[in-house]
């Protein structure tokens, strides 16, 4: 039996194998759940890579700005067979170029709106668009890079995480009553597209692995895959509003590791 064995997981975010996604979607039926993948910008690239998990996953189009594409996904959910959803995950995160690299202090609001909306918004719209499906509680999971500091590079996008980790305690405070429990995993910077339209990702990156007391690999993309996948579980039923760092140590310690 494994830790999801009969849950029904809804996985936005896997856009080739590299995404973080794609690996929680991989454990997570690996775990015995069954798993829908929603695709953006084109449900043919996701269903290419779908393809590469062990068991079939239906692909569902999903731009979380997309109010028709948000109103519907319950129905097309039941379309497909799920009568409620156990489980979200939100793994999406975007900002226009001017908004990342160092451009902090003349980016345009035009392109700050498109961050956290994408970003930050995205979690309250996507859990509400989930909320009818989840009438017997359930587990939403999203994705941050540690907004407790101001990065090199990451400029408007950690304002945006900042603001996606304060959205996921006010879902916390307003859904817990239902049973449903919102909670993120911040991880450490790994190899994916994502992370590569970051102009300058390399100096965030560069002293990660000699500063985490655990080591931390770039390119592997397991441990939080696998941290999102125990948060979806039955394992946490007491846990809402938190922020599990797996980042091999580094939010844990003062500065460097000597
Ligand atoms: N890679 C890292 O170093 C890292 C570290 C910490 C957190 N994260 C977060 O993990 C999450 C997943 O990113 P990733 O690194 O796997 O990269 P990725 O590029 O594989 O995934 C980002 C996803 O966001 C989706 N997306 C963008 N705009 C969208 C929209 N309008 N509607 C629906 N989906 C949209 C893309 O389709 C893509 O699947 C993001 O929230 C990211 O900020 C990444």
């Amino acid at each position: 039996m494994g830790i999801l064995e009969g849950k029904n997981i809804l996985v936005t975010g896997v856009l080739t194998d590299s995404s973080i996604a794609f690996h929680v979607a991989r454990i997570a039926q690996e775990e015995g759940a069954n798993v829908v993948l929603t695709a953006f910008p084109r449900p043919t690239l996701t269903e290419r890579f779908a393809k590469r998990l062990p068991a079939p996953a239906p692909v569902l189009e999903l731009d979380v700005t997309n109010t028709e594409h948000l109103d519907g996904l319950a129905d097309k959910l039941a379309t497909l067979g799920w009568d409620r959803i156990d489980g979200v995950v939100h793994s999406i995160g975007f900002a226009p170029q001017d908004a990342l690299g160092g451009n902090f202090l003349h980016t345009k609001w035009e392109d700050v709106a498109v961050a956290v909306h994408i970003s930050t918004f995205s979690l309250k719209a996507l859990t509400v668009a989930c909320q009818p499906m989840m009438k017997g509680g359930g587990s939403v999971v999203g994705l941050t890079f540690d907004a407790a500091s101001a990065w090199p590079v990451y400029d408007w996008m950690g304002v945006a995480k900042a603001g996606l980790e304060s959205c996921s305690r006010y879902l916390a405070r307003y859904l817990g009553r239902e049973g449903i429990r919102v909670n993120l995993i911040a991880a450490g910077p790994i190899k994916t597209m994502a992370a590569k339209s970051i102009p300058g990702f390399e100096g965030i990156t560069e002293d990660w692995s000699d500063n985490a007391p655990l080591g931390w690999d770039i390119t592997d993309v397991v441990p939080t895959a696998k941290a999102t996948v125990a948060l979806l579980s039955d394992w946490f039923p007491a846990t809402t509003g938190e922020i599990i760092h797996v980042d091999g140590g580094v939010h844990a310690i003062g500065g460097r590791l000597d």
